[in-house]
């Protein structure tokens, strides 16, 4: 499937003193949901500060919707919803309050009706509404976050680790709630996460940043193709003589026995299928069975960090 591009990095670089955060960084944000992944430190909030101009490259060129990040700020923000990695709310004000005071200065609509189903949508209930903020818990926060992000209808919102204060019920609800609007109202996201697994469900094109460049840029299937190494499952009768034989094999990045199997973990999966029956003739040695283990985001994230 192709998507369509909205914004778009060009050998960005940014430095703070002498620490390179963003090392001629090139990447595509595609209509959709979007997930930037790397771990702490890869440039992600870097990233996505100069998305909407609150710091300037020092070279390179970063887009959205073909405005220029740094020159076009304000006509972004227009079209942008945030939510910071740092909530700052008013902690004396209600969240309905704080609501629409943000509604005000980003001037979109700030009708009573309209905010009241932002937060219904982000689930806090009507008690919440008048209560201050500073007695919200911190999933109330992030939600109340998310609902401010929201404001005016956005089409981009962008969601700075949205789920790192939540607990794993609250994170789905998120996730959730983004795959809905994706959905229902065509919102493209771009959300920054280190935590991979659950972004794996919902996102449509991932972006993996590492050191502050791009690792890899795609759809899961096309992390998965470029995978470095993909985990086997290989029952076999004696365990012990394929095990010596794979040990040597070149491909084969880690072996062990667990319970009886042998798990192999291998870099070339077509050099794998290949060797694997010559290996087990060669010691007359009879297979009941070979699965392959998915590798999930977490294993591809790890193996390309590695790599690296
Ligand atoms: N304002 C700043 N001043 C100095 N260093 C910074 C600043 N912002 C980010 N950095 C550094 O740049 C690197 C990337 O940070 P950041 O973009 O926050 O990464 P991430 O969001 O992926 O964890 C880090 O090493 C961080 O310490
Ligand atoms: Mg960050």
């Amino acid at each position: 499937m192709v998507h369509e591009v909205i914004g778009e990095f060009r050998s960005v670089t940014k430095r703070f003193g002498a620490m390179v955060a963003l090392d001629g960084l090139s990447l595509k944000i595609c209509r959709g949901i979007n997930g930037l992944v790397g771990p702490n430190g890869a440039g992600k909030t870097t990233a996505i500060r100069l998305s909407l101009g609150l710091i300037k490259p020092d070279k390179g060129k970063a887009e959205l919707f073909a405005f220029d990040c740094w020159r076009d700020s304000c006509a972004i923000r227009r079209r942008v919803g945030v939510l910071y990695e740092k909530l700052a709310f008013y902690d004396n004000l209600s969240g309905l309050e704080q609501l629409k005071l943000m509604a005000k200065l980003k001037g979109v609509s700030d009708s009573l009706v309209e905010l009241k189903e932002l937060l219904r949508l982000v689930e806090l209930d009507e008690f919440a509404h008048d209560r201050r903020i500073g007695g919200y818990s911190a999933g109330m926060r992030q939600r109340l976050g998310i609902a401010q992000a929201l404001l005016g209808d956005p089409e981009l919102v962008i969601l700075d680790e949205p789920t790192s204060n939540l607990d794993p019920l609250n994170r789905a609800k998120v996730l959730e709630l983004i795959a809905f609007l994706n959905k229902e109202k065509n919102t493209s996201f771009l959300i920054s996460s280190h935590i991979l697994p659950e972004l794996e469900r919902v996102c449509s094109n991932f972006i993996l940043m590492h050191k502050g460049k791009l690792l890899r840029q795609g759809t899961i299937g096309q992390m998965f193709d470029k995978s470095a190494t993909v985990s086997f499952i290989v029952k076999v009768q004696p365990v012990e003589s394929v095990f010596a034989l794979l040990k040597v094999e070149e491909y084969v990045e880690d072996l062990s026995v667990v319970n009886d199997s042998l798990h192999v973990v291998v870099c070339d999966v077509g050099l794998f299928k290949q060797r694997l029956p010559l290996l087990i003739s060669q010691v007359n040695a009879s297979l009941d069975e070979v699965k392959m283990v998915k590798s999930d985001l977490e294993t591809v994230f790890k193996s390309v960090v590695k790599e690296d």
